[in-house]
């Protein structure tokens, strides 16, 4: 009875040390690969989208509109932040472009990525101050940060 009581307690010690382990540790959910690939797709394809949005007020052929323009660096602010907890060990594999450089080379990928991310947060304190030469100077600075990444990250 005492050995029970004993192995209990330890099964008891053992739980409360691997669920404190498990909360330490917490990070990101970590996706299966192939979800893992679809999420950082949509996340980049969403980008895109916000970067084509801003280039057309940029560029002159949309009317400067602050709120519409306010949603779009707010979205490549968040979405930029959340993209890179997608590449998990193993979604080199699939219908992905992301080139095997991405784990190899993965502190100068996760540099790039920071780096993006400043400059989008930048670009987005640009457009709430609304001055269009800033923004533009901005968005030019943060498009060439997500090519400096695709140079060396993406199949083409
Ligand atoms: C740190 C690296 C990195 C940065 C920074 C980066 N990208 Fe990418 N991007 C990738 C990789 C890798 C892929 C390929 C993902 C895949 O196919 O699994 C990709 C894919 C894309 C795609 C194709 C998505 C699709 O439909 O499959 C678009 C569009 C895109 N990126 C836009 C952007 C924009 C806009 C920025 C900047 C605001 C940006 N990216 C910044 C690495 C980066």
């Amino acid at each position: 009875m005492k050995n029970t009581v004993q192995t209990l307690k330890r099964i008891a010690v053992c739980v409360v040390v691997a669920t404190i382990g498990v909360t330490a540790t917490a990070s990101p959910q970590v996706l299966a690969p192939e979800k893992a690939i679809r999420a950082r797709q949509a996340a980049y394809f969403l980008m895109g989208m916000q970067m084509a949005r801003i280039n057309a007020t940029v560029k002159g052929d949309v009317p400067f509109d602050k709120s519409t323009m306010q949603i779009s660096v707010e979205a490549l602010d968040l979405i930029g932040r959340m993209v890179t907890d997608n590449f998990p060990p193993g979604s080199d594999q699939g219908t992905t472009k992301a080139k095997p450089e991405v784990w190899k080379e993965a502190p100068r990928f996760k540099q790039l990525a920071l780096e993006s991310q400043s400059e989008a947060a930048k670009l987005k304190a640009a457009v709430h101050a609304g001055d269009m030469s800033t923004i533009k100077a901005a968005y030019g600075a943060t498009s060439k940060s997500c090519k400096a990444c695709h140079d060396t990250f993406k199949a083409q």
